[in-house]
């Protein structure tokens, strides 16, 4: 048996920056905790639960938008970049909100939404007001085709065409999401320098940066048909930095649907001087039907998920930074999609957390997750609130889809998944408010809620906090090069991290039942478990056996192997 000889690693020329070794929590502030019974959550309910955020060990939250909003999409359609939705709060309560956060290590990053604003912006009701105003060229307005229809075939993200008529002047804007959600025009060199105050206003408040919804649109040439990814796209990131966060230590995330590891090194490069990373989505839409996307999943595959992984770490390995998520306030729960609600509820959720965290990268969790949430059992339409839900039920039952058919997609794959209230007791209501909530809470909140793990270090949320832990620990999680193994095995994920002496081993079965592994020689090693989900294991042998959703990381001195 072959052991491998002990190879000093340089350590990687890499800038070390602080947000490396961090573990950022995302608050969809809607479903978060409510303060005054009005049923919706709000900032003041948000410090009320930094204590929690603290001991999980978290440094960042990324706060869903808080922003006035007439809330079509939830927030995510803004009428006043600088006001707060006064169901969330005032500007002093935000300003509470950093600095109690700031008492707890922790720093707060807000979602940049500047693909589009709300209709009820009020440079969008300039901008509509007739063609000559000094707004218009704010959004992104054509004439209608020469047969007097469409100015052409482009889709809305949530349904329908991407243009609506304008009846006061004639002409269509664009929407690449829904109707009430018209798109900026970045060509707008007044745009782009408004949007630049606005970021300057909320630095200078002291945040600790910004999440960019959909920030590979931006860039967009209509007329050629280019949506993602635009010739301009990272001309203006550039312009962003050197204007707003640059001379400033600040994390930055762009939400990226279209990224690859080619155009994540664009963004997030040394010498790029775009952003800390982006948010890549190809481990969520390779499971998606090419027709129907996310409504129609394809059956989950390990090897195929493994390989995207793998992909992305390695791309990334000398340059750039990848972002490491299951699941945000778009995607369904993860421990519905890839673990075990019934059997392993509690295996399966911390084998996830385990392959997520330990992978080179800064890890995101989307609120509930820690506890092992999961999706929702809702049997009615009437019980969903997502504006893309609704439109696709609408679009798709008129296609002759049935609506039970729908529902059953809906609970599998619908946003709603994430947006319900955060099971914080088993209290009327989950904890979540002493009122009517918004949308109904998971009837498995007496069961699945934060109250009942906190103190017991065996639960979901213990093993996410100690993952969080072993990264503020262990260099060799933050930086060490990562190696896949066994990567057509359908049933384990294996992987390895060294740096200099150290080798982390971390061994996953993604399967309701045992798996016997045979190990690579290379992997016959003996260390120290720095965590699993059943007992400790400390040494791997020629076999392996796997009980059901194990996952263990082995941290092995290469000098004594
Ligand atoms: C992406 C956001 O994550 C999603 O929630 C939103 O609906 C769209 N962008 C439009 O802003």
């Amino acid at each position: 048996m072959s052991q491998p000889a002990p190879q000093p690693l340089a350590t990687p020329a890499i800038d070390r920056k602080w947000w490396h070794t961090a573990t950022v929590y995302q608050v969809y502030p809607r479903s978060f905790c409510d303060s005054d019974g009005d049923g919706v959550g709000d900032i003041p309910g948000i410090i009320s639960r930094l204590d929690y955020l603290q001991s999980l060990g978290i440094t960042v939250i990324w706060l869903s938008p808080i922003f006035t909003s007439p809330m079509d999409d939830n927030g995510y359609d803004i009428s006043d970049y600088q006001g707060i939705a006064p169901e969330f709060g005032t500007l002093a309560d935000f300003d509470r909100l950093v600095a109690e956060a700031r008492k707890r290590g922790i720093g707060i990053v807000l979602d940049l939404v500047v693909n589009h604003t709300s209709d009820e912006h009020p440079w969008f009701r300039e901008a509509r007001s007739s063609t000559d105003n000094p707004y218009r060229d704010y959004y992104i307005w054509r004439r209608p085709s020469a047969e007097g229809g469409l100015p052409s075939a482009l889709e809305s993200t949530f349904g329908g065409p991407a243009w609506t008529l304008d009846p006061q002047t004639g002409e269509y804007y664009l929407h690449l999401f829904s109707r009430r959600q018209p798109d900026l025009n970045w060509e707008n060199p007044q745009v782009r320098a408004e949007v630049y105050r606005m970021m300057n206003w909320w630095l200078d408040r002291g945040i600790a940066g910004f999440r960019m919804d959909v920030i590979d649109l931006i860039g967009k040439q209509v007329d050629a048909g280019i949506t993602s990814d635009g010739p301009h796209l990272h001309d203006y990131l550039q312009e962003m930095n050197r204007e707003t966060f640059g001379s400033r230590d600040v994390l930055t995330v762009g939400e990226a649907w279209s990224a690859t590891p080619t155009s994540a090194l664009l963004y997030s490069g040394r010498d790029r001087r775009e952003l800390s990373m982006v948010f890549q989505f190809e481990h969520v839409t390779q499971f998606w039907d090419q027709t129907y996307g996310k409504w129609r999943p394809r059956p989950f595959d390990l090897i195929a998920l493994k390989a995207v992984f793998g992909k992305w770490q390695t791309a990334l390995a000398e340059d750039g930074w990848n972002s490491l998520f299951w699941v945000n306030h778009d995607l369904p729960r993860a421990v519905s999609r890839y673990g075990d609600t019934t059997g392993f509820h509690v295996e399966s959720a911390k084998m996830l957390a385990t392959v997520l965290h330990l992978m080179k990268g800064t890890p995101f969790i989307y609120q509930g997750e820690e506890i092992g949430m999961t999706n929702v059992p809702f049997t009615s339409i009437d019980q969903y609130k997502d504006i893309e839900t609704l439109n696709m039920h609408r679009l798709h039952v008129e296609a002759g889809l049935s609506p039970d058919d729908f529902i059953r997609g809906a609970n599998e794959s619908g946003r709603d998944n994430a947006r319900t209230p955060m099971q914080w007791s088993s209290a009327p209501q989950g904890g979540f408010t002493t009122g009517s909530p918004w949308i109904e809470v998971n009837p498995n909140f007496a069961t699945v809620n934060a109250e009942t793990q906190v103190d017991d270090d065996q639960s979901i949320w213990s093993h996410y906090r100690k993952l969080i832990d072993l990264r503020k620990h262990h260099q060799v999680i933050v930086y060490g090069r990562y190696q896949s193994w066994l990567d057509q095995h359908p049933d384990v994920f294996v992987y390895s991290r060294t740096l200099e002496g150290d080798r982390l081993v971390v061994l996953a079965n993604f399967r309701p039942h045992e798996v016997t592994v045979t190990m690579p020689d290379e992997l016959h090693v003996q260390g120290r478990c720095l965590i699993g989900n059943y007992t400790d294991m400390d040494r791997i042998g020629e076999t392996v056996t796997l009980r059901p959703y194990e996952a263990f990381a082995l941290l092995c001195d290469l000098e004594k192997v």
